[in-house]
């Protein structure tokens, strides 16, 4: 995953994202739960969130994002050789939800694609392996996919974490490098004996669909913050540090990071552990809140449409989330 010494093999082409239509905003929720907008903007920064209409499924975002992406790559849907799906909010168990936006883009009948359970670290885990695919010639253009439609999977009666999540999709196109620009190193970590943090425990194999289960509100998102909010601080910063030395890099190098979008006071501790400066840090939180796997790629868009990316910049990409797991990926732009 280290390749400091070694050219990048891959490239993002284009990006692409969708948000949906509806918005929620801090003051609407005020009069549904026991919550205040000032409270939420001042612990998470948060404004508002965009919510999926009834009729749309994570495949449906996905699809937008993803034809986005295509578009700006100049990549045709017949071309791409892989589709990866960060997702732990697919349309359904079977088939995943890579097939539908197979079908819906007009990809090849043929073309591989599966979908990838890292939560909020879903992109930068389909980043790594889209960039290894490239690397070793089994595919030429992947498209990664980050979708999340965690409106319904979130207890709306729990203050505590209802108001964190928002929906949207974000979407590159991965291709051969030009030899300078492109994806410089990745990081992948997990640790497993922290699952119980944040989880969605039922519905699986483990305890599957019941009326005790839904009763129980096994199906929704159970999260301990304060412990997640540590181990974000910690992952985030260590991950960000061994992309700056991987490539012999100082936080003064760094032009964007591209951040998982979860908690402003997270960013700011991670600004603070790194040193790198907080107006390096591309913010959007305040409009999406945390769209888990999504936000690295919805942030990765906006600010490249918003004509803030130039060439040869160095960015650094990190999110972390359920599992617990995290990573980051450097990029020269
Ligand atoms: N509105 C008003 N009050 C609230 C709300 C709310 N929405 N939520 C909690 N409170 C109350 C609590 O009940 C508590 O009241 P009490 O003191 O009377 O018991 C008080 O506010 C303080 O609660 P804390 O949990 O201590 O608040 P904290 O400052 O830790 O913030 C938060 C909670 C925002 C969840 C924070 O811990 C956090 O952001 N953690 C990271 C979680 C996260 O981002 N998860 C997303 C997935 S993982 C990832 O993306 C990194």
């Amino acid at each position: 995953m280290t390749r400091p010494d070694r050219k990048p093999a891959s490239r993002i082409w284009g990006t692409g994202h969708y948000l949906p239509e509806k918005v929620v905003t801090n003051r609407d929720l005020e009069s549904v739960i026991d919550t205040s907008d000032a409270w939420i903007a001042a612990r998470t920064g948060i404004r508002q969130r965009h919510v999926a209409a009834d009729n749309e499924a994570s495949s449906d975002m996905a699809t937008q994002a993803a034809r986005r992406a295509l578009e700006s790559a100049g990549v045709k849907p017949e071309q791409l050789d892989l589709i990866i799906v960060g997702t732990i909010s697919p349309d359904m168990p079977m088939p995943s939800t890579a097939m539908f936006v197979q079908r819906n883009i007009g990809a090849r009948r043929d073309c591989p694609g599966f979908d990838l359970s890292a939560a909020c670290a879903g992109f930068i885990y389909g980043l790594s392996i889209a960039d290894n695919f490239v690397r070793s010639g089994q595919a030429r253009y992947v498209l990664v996919v980050g979708v999340e439609l965690l409106s319904r999977l979130v207890d709306w009666s729990d203050r505590s974490t209802c108001v964190l999540f928002g929906d949207g999709a974000g979407a590159v196109v991965v291709g051969p490098s030009d030899g300078e620009r492109g994806v410089m190193s990745t990081h992948l970590y997990a640790d497993g004996s922290k699952i119980e943090s944040l989880y969605i425990p039922g519905g699986g194999s483990r305890t599957p669909p019941s009326e005790a289960m839904l009763q129980n509100k096994q199906h929704l998102v159970h999260m301990t913050g304060k412990d997640v909010f540590r181990y974000a601080v910690r992952g985030l910063s260590g991950s960000v540090k061994a992309a700056l030395e991987a490539n012999a890099m100082a936080p003064s190098d760094v032009d964007w990071v591209i951040p998982h979008q979860a908690n402003i006071r997270i960013l700011e501790a991670v600004q603070t552990r790194t040193g790198i400066p907080m107006e390096r840090f591309f913010i959007n939180i305040d409009q999406t809140a945390n769209t888990s796997s999504a936000s690295v790629p919805i942030a990765l868009d906006q600010a490249s449409r918003a004509g803030k990316l130039s060439a040869g910049q160095s960015l650094v990409f990190c999110a972390l989330g359920g599992g617990i797991a995290w990573g980051s990926a450097l990029v020269r732009w």
